[in-house]
């Protein structure tokens, strides 16, 4: 017997419901939750509860919690064959499973259905190319370029007889590049999106930079290629989430200027990245209370901001669905739009002493002084100002805040850790250096360009201190600034 109309048209109608459930990834939103899956973090430091240690990855796409799942790692660029290798912790590894002959690269079927289990839900997969002790680097551009044309055939786009995942295809690539030199990385980059530029899906490239501006590792890279989006480290550093408060070593608006004003795609959207727990990290882990409190805060100051990362899916998971707890705050925070906080601080004036603390509007950003300073705020993790907000329109604020300088320093930076200018160093818009007695801080991209010459590339902050003074004014009026432990224990990492 034929169904009756109307049950035909009902059975329509839930089927369109089902397709709309499903939101196709959006990386312009402002409320995206990166997961890191692959490590079995929590595993690793709680052997005992083996209840909660990693499971497979599609039994972290059964709610709308998280929406990009980098797959860790790819910790072996080259290795026996010429071949990469992969490492999924239990989940799949060279040692416990099958490799493709003459290589280390395991064969991990399972693993692609569910990649496409969580590419049906909406979601992205990446590939993680790295992680705190990986086996990674290129010699040259063209060996980075021939790596990228193998990542392709064996996880993206092309074809070959050595997929690790099946005929599954990952969303992108993510470079947790934590050691080594950045030879390669941008040629690298730039092949895979030649390849992805005729293909019928977006691929993503993202990179999970250290909080310290610039990255040891990418900061170059970030700077000549284009990354869809970063998940700054903000653990295990002293710009890590502990120091949310301290102007002095909180620095997401150094990161904000970086993707509106330097990276080449000025859409790139900065992730706060964060532990997932106490024991997912040295330092930097907070209550999800203090976490969301942030992140709401940041996605209301810089339009830059795109979500939060999170290590690692075990370690989430295990801690009472913190995945889940911060993806609710960024949802109700709103995941489109963004209006301008109005520039609520003074407009800062030229050769006023500042002391620490003081807040001032200038160049679309309010600014707090980390110290007593009366330089020019500037994106510059050497400089004197912390971009606490974006922000449009007339200074409104009162100028009350500024106060006199100490007798002897007027007008004078701290030229304290600043090198000396190169005449054959590539420098970017922000970076400073000290070039006769003064502190100079460059004004876009220069190589080549004395400070004070004729190029004009080189703004002049004024003669350094002295470094009698300098000590009695750093000894008075800066915050002592922590030890930089970059605790990594474990291998694998992020
Ligand atoms: C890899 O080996 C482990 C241990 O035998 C097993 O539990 C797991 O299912 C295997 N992974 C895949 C993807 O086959």
């Amino acid at each position: 017997m034929a169904p009756s109309l109307a049950s035909f048209l009902s059975a329509v109608a839930l089927v369109g419901a089902r397709v709309l459930l499903v939101s196709a990834f959006d990386n312009s939103r402002y409320d995206n939750v990166a997961v890191y899956w692959g490590q079995n973090s929590y595993g690793a430091v709680n052997s005992a509860d083996t209840g909660n240690w990693q499971k497979p990855l599609a039994f972290y796409c059964q709610d709308d919690a998280i929406d990009v799942f980098p797959l860790a790692f790819l910790n072996v660029f080259f290795g026996p064959g010429g071949e990469p290798s992969l490492n999924l912790a239990n989940t799949c590894n060279p040692t416990d499973n099958a490799t493709f002959p003459g290589t280390n690269l395991p064969i991990c079927t399972s693993v692609g259905t569910d990649i496409k289990t969580c590419q049906a839900k909406g979601k992205i997969v990446t590939l993680s190319l790295g992680g705190a002790t990986g086996s990674v680097g290129f010699t040259g551009d063209s060996q980075a370029e021939s790596f990228a044309d193998t990542i392709w055939n064996l996880f993206l786009g092309g074809s070959s007889s050595t997929r690790p995942f099946g005929d599954a295809v990952l969303d992108g690539v993510d470079l947790d590049i934590e050691g080594g030199t950045s030879t390669g990385y941008a040629a690298f980059i730039n092949r895979i999106q030649s390849h992805a530029s005729g293909a019928s899906k977006k691929y993503y490239i993202t990179g999970a930079p250290q909080c310290v501006y610039p990255d040891a590792s990418l900061g170059g890279v970030l700077n000549a290629a284009k990354f869809d989006a970063i998940y700054v480290q903000f653990y295990n550093n002293p710009c890590g989430l502990q120091n949310f408060n301290q102007a002095s070593n909180w620095d997401f608006g150094i990161w904000d200027n970086w993707a509106r004003t330097i990276s080449p795609n000025p859409n790139v959207k900065v992730y706060i990245g964060a532990p997932a727990s106490s024991s997912a990290a040295g330092t930097g882990y907070q209550s999800i209370s203090t976490l969301q409190n942030i992140a709401t805060q940041m996605r209301k100051a810089f339009p830059s901001f795109g979500g939060v990362m999170l290590w690692d899916a075990s370690q989430a998971y295990a801690n009472n669905r913190y995945d889940l707890a911060i993806k609710n705050t960024l949802t109700a925070d709103g995941g489109t739009g963004f209006t301008f906080p109005a520039c609520s601080a003074p407009a800062f004036v030229s050769g006023t002493a500042y002391t620490a603390g003081s807040k001032v509007s200038y160049n679309g950003y309010i600014w707090e002084a980390k110290w007593w300073s009366s330089s020019t705020p500037s994106a510059n993790s050497n400089g004197d100002w912390s971009a606490i907000s974006a922000c449009a329109g007339p200074a409104t604020g009162s100028s009350s805040s500024s106060s006199s300088a100490p007798s002897g320093t007027s007008g004078s930076p701290s030229c304290s850790g600043v090198a000396a200018w190169s005449s054959s160093t590539v420098y970017t818009g922000g970076q400073q250096v000290s070039y006769g007695g003064h502190l100079w801080t460059a004004k876009w991209w220069t190589e080549g360009d004395t400070p004070g010459g004729s190029a004009g590339a080189w703004q002049d902050d004024g003669a350094c201190v002295s470094r009698r003074v300098e000590a009695v004014v750093e000894r008075e009026l800066s915050a002592p600034l922590p030890s930089r432990p970059r605790t990594v224990s474990r291998l694998f990492r992020l």
